[in-house]
């Protein structure tokens, strides 16, 4: 029995070593190890050996057993590497891991786009502060002290003459105060104003405002130049109307409409049954303005035009949440 032992310690010794894949190996492991193999035989015969020598013969077949269990291990780790090395080294059919590289803000990219339609017709791109004084945000934009239209703008006051800018009209006044006429500006930026957020409205938002001051300048080019907007940025076949409003820095004020594009002006939940969907405000500017910068009313003439930027990113891309524009979700924001 003793030798029998120590023979197989030896052929196992040699086996494994000749094991030179996965399949050798299990052929090994049925051989020896598995519940019928050589080893458990031996076992097997343990209860013919007398009672004197079985404690040392059971030791023995014991240590022989997790020897074996442990070539076997040993083996098993080695070949499993190298069987990985090999495919890493020879699949190159694999595809590559890619690198997420990031992407532009959808509000960044509306933006982008409106930038550079005006652009393209000749528009300076300026910005200004989004600290401002009570002065640029209203009063040199013709609200009076106790407006109520001041009231349409919940506003957020650091203190009584500073605030959070409202909308982007305050930068008409910076640059009429700063540049001789003519000038065509479009400024895009964020505002601010206090209301409840809620899926439709937040505490923060983006603007462009458009300025264009000459001499001449007329009502029929500023809808000439908004439908030639709209036809880029929307689709060269959409309706627009332009009705009559109020804005008290304009003087006739419009709001332009196009035809809704989800539901192409039939009526829908988004355009609120009407077909139309308002896209920006605008108006000549009032000659008061003139008055607050030093330009010459009699002389010049000009238009001007706001439009807010979430409403019209969140119908491009289906989004029906403006909070979720400013949460800065990875998972929202790669879909971009
Ligand atoms: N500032 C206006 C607002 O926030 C939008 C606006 C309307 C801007 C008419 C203009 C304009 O320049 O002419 O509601």
């Amino acid at each position: 029995m003793k030798e029998k032992i120590e023979e197989l310690k030896k052929l196992t010794e040699v086996e494994i070593a000749n094991c030179k894949s996965l399949t050798d190996l299990e052929s090994f492991r049925i051989k020896y190890l598995a519940r019928k193999g050589s080893i458990a035989e031996l076992f097997d015969t343990l209860k013919n050996v007398s009672p004197e020598e079985r404690p040392v013969v059971g030791k023995a077949l014991n240590e022989l057993r997790s020897n074996t269990q442990r070539l076997f291990d040993e083996r098993k780790v080695l070949l499993e590497m190298s069987v990985n090395v090999e495919t890493k080294i020879v699949d190159l059919t694999l595809p590559g891991r890619r690198r997420w590289i990031g992407s532009l803000h959808p509000i960044t990219q509306t933006l982008n786009e409106i930038k550079n339609i005006f652009f393209r017709m000749g528009f300076d791109v300026v910005f200004g502060p989004e600290i401002e004084d009570d002065y640029h945000n209203f009063e040199a934009l013709n609200f009076p002290p106790d407006h109520p239209a001041r009231d349409m703008q919940d506003t957020f006051f650091i203190s009584e003459n500073v605030l959070l800018r409202t909308h982007t009209s305050p930068v008409q006044i910076r640059v009429m105060e700063t540049q001789k006429p003519p000038v065509r500006v479009i400024v895009p930026g964020r505002v601010y104003r206090n209301e409840a957020i809620s899926a439709r409205s937040y505490c923060l938002f983006h603007q462009v405002e458009g300025l264009y001051i000459d001499e001449g300048v007329t009502f029929s080019e500023l809808k000439g130049t908004l439908v030639a907007f709209a036809k880029q940025f929307y689709s060269s076949s959409i309706k627009f109307r332009f009705r009559p409003s109020f804005f008290p820095f304009t003087e006739p004020s419009a709001e332009m409409d196009i035809t809704c594009f989800l539901c192409s002006g039939k009526g829908c939940r988004v355009c609120k049954q009407s077909g139309w969907l308002e896209i920006l405000g605008c108006g000549m500017v009032d000659p008061n303005v003139y008055k607050f910068v030093g330009y010459d009313s009699e002389k010049l003439s000009g238009y001007a035009f706001g439009m807010g930027i979430e409403r019209i990113t969140m119908l491009r891309y289906g989004i029906d949440d403006i909070r979720i524009l400013f949460d800065n979700d990875v998972r929202f924001l790669k879909q971009f």
